[in-house]
């Protein structure tokens, strides 16, 4: 992705911060498990979170007792978060891009970033990540893949009208088993500033109706930047596929990946 694509496509999530939060799932329970055996949280912890969302993983993270403290990018997206947070006082969010908020003088003993770390800029992630971090304190990256599994002949079936109508489609494509995703620490590895890089995996699925899966895509960062037209063809294309062909639902597999490691320098 090229630097203006991505600044340009991280902006389309706050458009609809209401859909965002109603649409978007979290993440599985046993993730937050691990993740509380990789780094101590609770009552007087510090952690640093990029790109909250409305609030996806900063809830579950707030109610360890931690104090929170989450940038995110989008000011609708910021106010949803607050809203979602509020029986959490510890917990604040900023309005920033992460690239550019100050760092404060006390560090964090965890610095965690949801299927958001991808969209800061990769020239100062990873050191800006290590630079609010203790000494020993914690970077956890979380990703998620869509995956082969679940309704399989359902996203086989969708394929031809995302060539029909995303032109960015490679013919032709098809969904990956998780097996095949091979986990890409070469960032944080090669950075200089992480001891070694652990990850965890977790492959679940979700079952959507028609109407819950359209608005999941529309969440989607490629699928908000379609022309109107187009999204709305290939809407209206994957509605019909699931309610004529598939009995009103589908199910999708998610892998989310969790990659932690520990600060050196
Ligand atoms: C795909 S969403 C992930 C939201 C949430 N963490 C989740 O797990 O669903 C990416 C979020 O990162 C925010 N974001 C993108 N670039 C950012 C940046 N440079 N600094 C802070 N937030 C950013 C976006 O506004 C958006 O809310």
């Amino acid at each position: 992705m090229t630097d203006t694509s991505r600044e340009r496509l991280r902006t389309t999530f706050t458009e609809d911060a209401g859909l965002y939060d109603r649409a978007r799932p979290g993440y599985p329970r046993r993730m937050y498990e691990d993740l509380a055996g990789l780094a101590t949280l609770g009552p007087g912890r510090r952690i640093l979170e990029l790109g909250c969302g409305t609030g996806q993983a900063t809830v579950p993270l707030a109610a360890t007792g931690s104090r929170v403290t989450a940038v995110e990018l989008g000011a609708e997206m910021a106010e949803v978060a607050r809203w979602n947070l509020a029986p959490y006082p510890r917990a604040e969010v900023v309005v920033s891009a992460f690239e550019e908020w100050p760092l404060p003088p006390e560090p964090f003993d965890l610095v965690l970033a949801a299927t958001s770390f991808h969209w800061i800029d990769p020239a100062v992630r990873t050191a800006k990540a290590a630079d609010a971090l203790r000494p020993a304190g914690v970077l956890a990256v979380v990703s998620t893949h869509h995956v082969k599994g679940g309704s399989e002949e359902f996203f086989a079936e969708a394929q031809p009208l995302y060539e029909r109508f995303d032109p960015a489609t490679p013919p032709g494509l098809r969904l990956s088993p998780a097996a095949d995703i091979a986990p890409d620490d070469t960032e944080l590895a090669g950075s200089g500033r992480f001891g070694p890089v652990e990850v965890r995996r977790y492959e679940w699925d979700l079952t959507y109706s028609a109407q819950e899966y359209l608005d999941v895509l529309r969440t989607y960062s490629g699928h908000r930047a379609l022309p109107a037209p187009a999204r709305t063809g290939l809407l209206a294309g994957i509605a019909d596929l699931i309610d004529d062909r598939h009995g009103g639902s589908i199910t999708k597999r998610y892998l989310t990946e969790l990659m932690t490691a520990g600060r050196i320098a």
